[in-house]
């Protein structure tokens, strides 16, 4: 088992659904005595990914907002857990946009090799 774990919620709702599995998930990670953080996107501004590609090479995205410093936790992370609610048999927008924000990881030095969805 990893030891630091990082949930992520990205559904915008009061009393989402999708959260319900994401608090028990923590939980559990948190009573077998592992470091877990927990985060929503509700409050968060994270614009769209630009494409430019700037950080391949610099390891940082050249917008400045929310999404920085979840890519940082992101890139701490031993073990990630997504929960998105469906949206037209996908994944959520947000989570998607959160997720092409955290590009500059994919040149990086990220400590995670587990993902859960
Ligand atoms: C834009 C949109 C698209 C959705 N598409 C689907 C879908 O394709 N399949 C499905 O089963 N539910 C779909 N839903 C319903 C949500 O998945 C459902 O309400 C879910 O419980 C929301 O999760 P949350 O409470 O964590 O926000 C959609 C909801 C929205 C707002």
């Amino acid at each position: 088992m990893p030891k630091k774990v990082l949930v992520i919620g990205s559904s915008l709702r009061e009393k989402s659904n999708s959260e319900t599995p994401a608090d028990a998930f923590a939980a559990g990670v948190q009573s077998s005595g592992k470091q877990v953080e927990q985060i929503s996107l509700k409050g968060k501004s994270i614009a769209f990914c630009q494409g430019c590609l700037a950080c391949l090479n610099t390891h940082a995205c050249v917008i400045r907002d929310d999404a920085a410093a979840i890519a940082e936790q992101m890139r701490q992370a031993d073990m990630i857990a997504f929960a998105s609610p469906i949206y037209y048999y996908e994944m959520s927008g947000q989570m998607k946009t959160l997720l092409d924000r955290a590009n500059p990881l994919y040149s990086s030095d990220y400590a995670f090799r587990d993902i859960y969805y």
